[in-house]
Formats: structure tokens, sequence, C-alpha cells
């Protein structure tokens, strides 16, 4: 079977190499990918926004599953392309991809098929908003969060402390700093809690959830600093415990997958849900339609089984009959960034340590690295995500930095504190 993997991040790697395992598997291309795919799979020289030329390569070289990594080729309809083609395709079709695209077309279809979520309004005029803004401050609002309508390629929302502002970053989506994705902006409750990733495979017929994770969104130690796409995760996260789990699966997942059956919405691929978990109770912070990044490294770090099987029969509507296996171990990945990220970055600096690295049993998945005169260099934000398995989390984290410790770039820095909620929460439940 030969298999195409879209996109070249951290992600994709992870899917690459949990693929090229399936014993089914004989080829895996990638499109574009990046300096550490390449030694996993034939990168091939396409953008993820080419999407025509994409499913020509997909059918001149036989491709049986293309598996589609990032939420912008989702979004401009990748699958209707390679339906079309009559490819088989791995991902929620163009209007199913709008849970992610728009956050006002999500948040009616929580608040229809009663999926607890913050309470929002959706404002076209910035008078509006502006008014819906202050009279929440003025009820006792102790923040607010501002979303700009569309794809901000994760900048577009401001969880803001006061009014001041939240009324700056309001002007500015509607002054354009969004693009088009700022003309609308939901306006939402804050909610206080911890967050979770939940990965539930669906093909519209049945819903299954990948193990937990969580992910560390700030830039700094301790939750400190901007947001970024993702600073490190683990797996499985221990504040989604048992009854947590019980809630998601009847409060979340299963409406879920009523309302999409109910709107005909075409999903066959992942459906990301964050989550925010106050006092045991979870509500639904956003839909992705896409892997999270980097939950899916320590994720995929746990599987056993046949991925590629998996991913198939999810795009063949049989999910299931697909059978999915998890490692008991705890797995941790810990992303190396570019200096400067999550601003503007400092790049083409040669990595060092790569092998020493893989050689402690970690598995180092790239994100923004390249070729430069044969060597290796940063060219991304977010540049490696070094993930290790351990008998426990401690075990597992330990592993992590001590692979982490052996690579080095020029600016490169990690947080230093991955993992450390989770052993916070296994030491309270003892
Ligand atoms: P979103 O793109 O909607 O996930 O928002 C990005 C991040 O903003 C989330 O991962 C949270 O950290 C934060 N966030 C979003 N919505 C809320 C909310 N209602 N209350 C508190 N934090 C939020
Ligand atoms: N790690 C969060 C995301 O993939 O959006």
């Amino acid at each position: 079977m030969k298999v195409l993997v879209v996109g070249s991040g951290g992600r994709e790697h992870a899917l690459v190499w949990q693929l090229k395992q399936s014993p089914e598997v004989e080829k895996v291309y990638c499109a574009p990918g990046n300096a550490g795919i390449a030694a996993d799979a034939e990168c091939v020289p396409i953008k993820v926004d080419e999407l025509e030329k994409l499913a020509a390569f997909a059918r001149d070289n036989a491709v049986d599953l293309t598996v589609v990594g990032p939420e912008a080729p989702l979004c401009d309809g990748i699958v209707d392309v390679f339906r079309r083609h009559g490819l088989l395709v791995f991902g929620p079709d163009r209007q199913a991809a709008q849970l992610e695209g728009s956050k006002d077309f999500a948040k009616k279809f929580m608040v229809k098929y009663g999926i607890p979520t913050a309470r929002s309004a959706t404002f076209t005029s910035e008078a509006e908003a502006a008014k819906y803004i202050r009279d929440e401050f003025a009820a006792g609002a102790r923040g607010i969060v501002i979303k700009a309508d569309g794809l901000a390629a994760g900048k577009g929302v401001l969880v803001a402390p006061d009014e001041k502002s939240a009324l700056e970053f309001l002007a500015g989506c509607f002054a354009g700093a969004f693009g088009k994705a700022g003309t609308r902006v939901v306006v939402e409750e804050c909610l206080v809690g911890e967050e979770a990733s939940i990965l539930a495979l669906t093909d519209g017929r049945t819903i299954v959830p990948l193990v937990s994770s969580q992910d560390h969104k700030r830039v700094f130690d301790d939750d400190r600093g901007p947001n970024t796409g993702g600073m490190g995760a683990y797996s499985p996260a221990p504040v989604v415990t048992d009854a947590v789990w019980e809630r998601i699966d009847r409060e979340i997942l299963k409406p879920f997958l009523a309302g999409i059956q109910a709107e005909k919405l075409d999903f066959r691929g992942v459906i990301f849900v964050g989550i925010m978990i106050t006092d045991g109770m979870p509500k639904v912070l956003e839909f992705n339609v896409r892997f999270g990044d980097p939950e899916i490294q320590p994720v995929m770090r746990r599987f056993e089984g046949d991925w590629f099987d998996v991913l198939r029969k999810v795009a063949e509507g049989r999910l299931a009959e697909a059978k999915l296996s998890w490692s008991e171990e705890p797995a941790v990945s810990v992303v190396l960034a570019s200096g400067g990220y999550p601003g503007a970055i400092d790049r083409n600096h040669p990595i060092s340590g790569l092998e020493a690295a893989a050689a402690t049993g970690a598995v180092v998945f790239h994100a923004g690295t390249g070729f430069r005169d044969n060597e290796i260099v940063n060219t991304g934000g977010r540049v490696l995500g070094v993930s290790a398995r351990g008998r426990s989390i401690e075990e597992a984290i330990r592993k992590a930095y001590e692979a982490v410790d052996l690579i080095h770039f020029d600016g490169g820095f990690c947080r230093r504190d991955i993992g450390a909620k989770a052993l916070k929460h296994l030491k309270e439940q003892q």
C-alpha cells in the first residue's frame, strides 16, 4: 500500500513514523515534508495549498490513502478535490471543516446539539461587540475572550484580562489585523480551569476517542508568556479522570456524532476537541478538524497496532471494524523552538546532536527543519519534538529531557516543565 501525508510539521512526522510501521505499507510519501521526514518518507515538493497538484500526484503514483495534516487545505476543500478524482482520503470535507474554519459555525453547532461550551455572542459590528464587552465587564466579568471568525494561524484569539486590552484587540480585528477573519468576531465568557486535548476518530457512523493528552500553549515555564502552537505534550493527561472521560463521552462526543449526522456533514477524519475542565466538568473551547500538534506525538508513541489500517477504515466509513490498542506507558514530547518564537525567529542554524539523541531511544520528530549545504538547520518556529516513553510519567519526562540536552542549535530553547502538571495531578490523586 502507498500512502501520502500532506503537511510538513511535527504532526506529519509523527503520522509518517507510525504509518511506515504498518506491515501493509510499502511506501510513504510526504508533501512537502521536512528534513527529518525525509529519512522516513519520500518528500514531494508540492505545497499544501496546491490541491489539484496533490490529487494528480496521488493519482499518478497510485496512492491508496492520503492523510491530510493541517487545517488550511481541509478548509480549502482538499477532501472534495480528492473525492472528485475518486481518491481515498482521510479528513472532513470543506463544509464539515467549518467546525474549525468558523468559530461562529462551531458555536452554533454546539448550542444546537447541547454540547457544553462558554456562553458567547457573534458580531459583525465593532460598536455592538464593544458594547457587549463593556456590559460584560460592568456585570463583573473577570476577563473576556475574543475570537476572530476564521483561520488566523492560531493568532486570532485573545484572552483579555481587562476591558482596555479587549477593546484594543477588537479594534485590531475590525481594522484588518486578521484579514477577512476579523470582520466577524465571537466574544465569549472566559472559562477558568485546566485544558486538555481530546482527539477522536469518526467516520460519521462511529466515534472512537484516542488516548487523552495535554498541550502546553504558553511559550515559557509555568504557563507564562504568549500563546504558541504548543511547546510540549504528554499522554495520558491525568486531569482526564475516568469520571471526566465519562462526561466527555456522554456530553460531548455522542452529541457531536449525532450533530454531524443530523447536519449531514461528511466527516471521515479526526475531531480534536480542546476542552477546559472546571471542577471536573468539561466544556468545549474549540473544535479542530485535524490532529493536534504536538499532542499527536506522544499519542503516536503510545499507539500499538496498524495505524494505516485504522486511518483507511475511517476514510472508508468502516471505523467500527478498526482495532486500536495503546501502550500503558506514558509518553512525553518536548518542543525545541527557534530563538524569538512565537515572534520573529532566528533561523538557519545547524542542529547538532540529533543522532546522539536518537541513540538514547528517544524519537525526534522534526517540524521546522530543512537542509542547507547538507546540514540540517532550523527553518521554522517549532523545530523539533523530542519524545520518549517510560514506565512512569517521571521516567518519560527524564528520558525526553536527557535527549533534549544532547541537541543544540544557536538560539534554540524549550520549556523545562513539560509534564509537571501531570505529576501534580498524580500526587493529588494518590
Ligand atoms: P481557540 O483557538 O478557540 O482554541 O483558542 C485558543 C486558546 O485560547 C485556547 O486553547 C485557550 O487557551 C484559550 N481560550 C479559548 N477560549 C477560551 C475561553 N472561553 N476561556 C478561556 N480560555 C479560552
Ligand atoms: N497544540 C494545539 C493545536 O494543535 O492546535
